[in-house]
């Protein structure tokens, strides 16, 4: 299945997203590293992997609009399924409803607990025994839609937001691929005659 991969930064999970994508028995493609911040670091390592990347600055462009764009890149490249990996920016209703069921995102928290920023800090904040991470179903609203995979992992005393980043990024460069493949196997499974 062709995917395309939305990020906006660092794109340590892009990266972990390529590197399942070299098994043999990967049921996905990336065919497309799209981003609305050309300095989006992670557009360099999908560009020396030999990843075909497109970038266009957001700023000054309606939502819609900057969606448009983008959507056309990811149509161009015939896109067939979306992860959103650290795309820090609201999609258009629009957007969402053209590709319906068909994107993905990974948030640092165990949804429906602790939508949008700072999940970590809130987490501690809370007292929470466990944290983790969560891909999900894009719907319109922010860090809603269906859960499709967790990940849990301990809050230990001391931790400080930093520290439980770190232990649950791990478990997310593990849960994302995996749940993409499944998903992706999924849309190819349907599409086979039975
Ligand atoms: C990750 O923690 C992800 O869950 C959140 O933003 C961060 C992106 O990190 N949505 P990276 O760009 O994948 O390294």
């Amino acid at each position: 299945l062709r995917v395309g991969v939305m990020i906006s930064g660092r794109g340590s999970n892009m990266a972990s997203i390529l590197a399942a994508a070299e098994a043999q028995d990967c049921p996905y493609e990336v065919v497309l590293v799209a981003s609305n911040n050309p300095e989006a670091a992670g557009l360099g390592f999908a560009d020396e992997r030999g990843v075909a990347i497109w970038a266009h600055d957001h700023r000054g462009m309606k939502r819609a609009e900057f969606d448009r764009l983008i959507d056309a890149a990811l149509r161009a490249a015939n896109v067939e399924m979306i992860a959103l990996a650290g795309y820090m920016r609201l999609l258009s209703s629009e957007f969402v409803e053209s590709w319906k069921g068909r994107i993905l995102n990974i948030h640092p928290s165990l949804l429906p607990k602790y939508k949008g920023l700072d999940t970590h800090a809130r987490a501690i904040e809370a007292g929470d025994a466990e944290a983790g991470c969560s891909v999900h179903i894009v719907t319109p609203e922010l860090d809603d839609g269906p859960v499709v995979a967790q990940a849990r992992v301990p809050v230990l005393a001391g931790d400080t937001p930093e520290t439980l980043a770190e232990r649950v990024l791990k478990e997310e460069h593990r849960l994302y691929p995996a749940a993409l493949a499944k998903c992706a196997a999924d849309v190819l499974q349907s599409r086979s005659p039975a």
